[in-house]
Formats: C-alpha cells, sequence, structure tokens
C-alpha cells in the first residue's frame, strides 16, 4: 500500500431492505475484520438508494434504520469504525457538484453499471440526471475523506477505478500552483542534505525506472519529516508522481476474497433472486426453508444416489462444515447410505447457531433505540470533521473563497 496519509477504508452501502446471509459472509465479515487495522468509515448510502427509488422514499428511512442495527449486530463497533449516514454529511453533496464541473459526460456514460442497471430495471425510468451520476456521488464519497482503500465487490470496481481517474483530473486542475516547483525545492531543502538527497534519487527511480518500492519509501519517508508542514508535505508528495500537489487521494479498491453466498436455489444469494435466509429470520423459518431447498434431481427416490457437486445443499456444507462432515455428505449422498433432510441437518444447526447471538443483540438495539441514534450521531459528527477539512481545501485550490 501507498503511504500511511491513504490508509482509511471507506465503504457503503444502500439501504435495500433488510440484510441476509449473503451480506454476512460476503461483506460484514470483512469489515469486521477491517475495523481492527484501519480507520474505517462506514455509512449508509441512502442518497444512492434515491437515485432508484425516487419514487418510492417511504421505505428508504425504515430500511436504514434495519441495516444499521444490522451492521451493529454483526459486530461493526462504534467504538472502531465510524458509522454513519450519508445524507448527515451534505459535504458528499457539496464534492459531488463541484466534481460534476469537470466530469466528461462520456467517461459516466461508459461506466458498465450505468447500461447494466437500465436494462436490469427496466419497469423504472433510469434515464435521470441522478442515475447517470451515481459513480459520481459514489467518487464524491470516497474522496471527500481521503480513503486509499475501498472494500468494495466485483461489480463496484468501475466505480473506483473512475474515482481515481477524477482524483487524478483534479490534481492536475486545481493542484497546479503558479510557484510549485519553487515551493517544492525549498521543502525538499528543509528535509535536511541527506534526506534531500535520498528523496531526489527515490523519486528519480520511479519516474524512471518505475520502481514501485522506491515510490513508497520515498512516500514514508515524506511522511516521517517532522519540521515540515502539511502544505509542503503534500507538494513533496504529489511531486513524487507528478508536477502538481496532491489533494484529491486516488483510492485502491480492495475486492474482498471470501466466498460466494450461494442462494437457496444455488445462485448467488440476492434479494432479487429471492433466495435468501435473513439475519433476522426465525429458526422455524430458516428450518423450512433449508429443508424445502433443491437438492440434486437425480435422487427422486431416498435409495437413489446424487452428486454433491450438482446439489445447492453442498455449497452450503463448504461454508458452514468441517471435513469430517463433507466426508460424510460426499459418501453418503453418493452411495444413498443418507438421505437430503439427514445431510441439511448439520447446515440447519449451523445456520440457526450463527444467527442467535446476532438476532439477540439486533434486538437489545431494537429495544433502545435510542443508543442507535447516538452511535450514528457520533459517527456523523466525525465524519463531518473530516469531510469539512477536505471541503475547505478544496474550495481552495478551487478559488472558492471569499474573504
Ligand atoms: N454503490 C455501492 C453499492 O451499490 C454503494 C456505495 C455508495 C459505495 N457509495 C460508496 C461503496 C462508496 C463503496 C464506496 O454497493
Ligand atoms: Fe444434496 Fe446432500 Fe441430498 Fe446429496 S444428500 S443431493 S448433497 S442434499
Amino acid at each position: 500500500m501507498n503511504s500511511s496519509l491513504s490508509q482509511h477504508v471507506l465503504s457503503g452501502m444502500r439501504p435495500t431492505g433488510k440484510l441476509h446471509l449473503g451480506h454476512l459472509h460476503g461483506v460484514l465479515k470483512n469489515w469486521v475484520k477491517l475495523q481492527h487495522e484501519y480507520r474505517c468509515y462506514f455509512f449508509v448510502a441512502d442518497w444512492h438508494a434515491l437515485t432508484t427509488e425516487y419514487d418510492n422514499t417511504s421505505v428508504i428511512a425504515q430500511n436504514v434504520w434495519d441495516m444499521v442495527i444490522d451492521w451493529l449486530a454483526v459486530g461493526i463497533n462504534p467504538g472502531e469504525a465510524i458509522l454513519f449516514v450519508q445524507s448527515k454529511v451534505p459535504e458528499h453533496a457539496e464534492l459531488h457538484l463541484l466534481l460534476s464541473m469537470s466530469t466528461p459526460l462520456s467517461w459516466l456514460e461508459r461506466i458498465p453499471t450505468y447500461k447494466d442497471q437500465q436494462q436490469k430495471l427496466k419497469n423504472k425510468d433510469l434515464s435521470t440526471y441522478g442515475f447517470l451520476g451515481y459513480p459520481l456521488l459514489q467518487s464524491a464519497d470516497i474522496l471527500v475523506y481521503k480513503a486509499g482503500l475501498v472494500p468494495v465487490g466485483e461489480d463496484q470496481v468501475a466505480h473506483v477505478e473512475f474515482t481515481r481517474e477524477l482524483a487524478r483530473r483534479f490534481n492536475h486542475l486545481y493542484g497546479r500552483e503558479p510557484d510549485f516547483e519553487e515551493k517544492v525545492n525549498d521543502a525538499i531543502r528543509k528535509m535536511g542534505k541527506k534526506n534531500a538527497k535520498l528523496y531526489k534519487n527515490l523519486r528519480k527511480n520511479y519516474q524512471e525506472q518505475g520502481d514501485d518500492d522506491a515510490l513508497s519509501t520515498a512516500q514514508a519517508l515524506v511522511e516521517d519529516q517532522h519540521n515540515i508542514n502539511m502544505g509542503d508535505k503534500k507538494r513533496l508528495l504529489g511531486y513524487l508522481e507528478g508536477q502538481a500537489k496532491t489533494i484529491l487521494i486516488e483510492p485502491e479498491p480492495l475486492l474482498t476474497k471470501t466466498a460466494k453466498m450461494p442462494g437457496l436455489d444455488g445462485q448467488k444469494m440476492s434479494k432479487s433472486y429471492h433466495n435468501t435466509i435473513g439475519l433476522r429470520e426465525p429458526p422455524e423459518s430458516v428450518e423450512k426453508k433449508i429443508r424445502t431447498m433443491p437438492t440434486d434431481p437425480a435422487r427422486v427416490r431416498r435409495t437413489d444416489p446424487g452428486e454433491p457437486e450438482k446439489c445447492p445443499v453442498w455449497q452450503f456444507h463448504q461454508i458452514y462444515s468441517d471435513d469430517d462432515i463433507k466426508n460424510w455428505v460426499q459418501n453418503g449422498c453418493r452411495t444413498a447410505e443418507i438421505g437430503c433432510i439427514d445431510c441439511k441437518q448439520p447446515v440447519i444447526d449451523c445456520i440457526i447457531a450463527e444467527l442467535a447471538p446476532i438476532q439477540e443483540r439486533a434486538q437489545s438495539y431494537i429495544e433502545e433505540p435510542e443508543s442507535v441514534r447516538a452511535i450514528l450521531a457520533e459517527g456523523g459528527e466525525q465524519a463531518s470533521a473530516a469531510a469539512r477539512e477536505t471541503l475547505e481545501e478544496v474550495r481552495q485550490v478551487m478559488g472558492l473563497t471569499y474573504r
């Protein structure tokens, strides 16, 4: 990873309703881990929900609420991560607007999700200004916190790439000071002879040979300078990679490596496929859903052997079961020694056991809405403070300070 300046993690989720096991295994477990390792900003993207739900806004508030409770219930810790709601930090909107001035339309139109989603959600009129700007709003979300790492799924990587391009363009447009070169040279001198020489050599190695190690060493060197102010540090960091001051930081996607959670039908678990098990699903309902889920169609009668590879239940065993149980399934299924109901039982037990503590914690938050409100208020304050700082700098380099 680049410099420690960029070690902020940020991710958001649209409030589309109650969360399910797909969110838990695909996203939230990763967030819980990341919160120990980085300064994390996790937010509910309620404005993003509006891009598709503008004609049905009544459900958003409840969805926001349910989502935050589910985050807390799975172990996102407000003592470690900053949790907030996007619309409580209007700086996202201000940055979105300011960036929109210099964002080429073609950059937005060519992002794959734009046409894909319009195709997929044919029942909605998504030929709106807001929907076209969806990735731009997402970029503002990321850039406003100078987040270096953005944990996302495969489908969102293009949005992070787009954000990088915007940051680069912004720095190029507004990061140029008339006397940049002179200021950089002053800043280099301030590092002292030895460090100045080291800095210049590392920059040369990076610029001439593309040596990434030289770049990160130089970045660390700049970070470690104690008698250099923030402005000069940014100049020195910007000068390493180009000719301008780095104002907005280029983020990197952090792809989640966790296995895709299968749905009840073997496709990816997703609300739109109606194949989910919710985090708040009562045990009886978990049991019923697993019991009725399809198995290898070859097992018409109990005595017909089957093939786990052709069965969605097997995918659940791969997530939940240890080797002993997996061997028992493989052998038992192929020899018809076990029935599908037997085979499903360990999965049912594991899911119920996994959900029990989550549901217990969710219940306690439901009973204490004040504590949830306090967490969001606190998170909103912290996020706002960081976002305000960025906007001040952005307004300044864009010439929007009138004093
Ligand atoms: N677009 C993301 C999704 O649909 C949600 C999101 C909004 C987001 N803003 C973000 C994700 C910023 C990461 C960073 O999942
Ligand atoms: Fe699927 Fe298990 Fe039945 Fe085999 S025994 S078909 S793996 S549910």
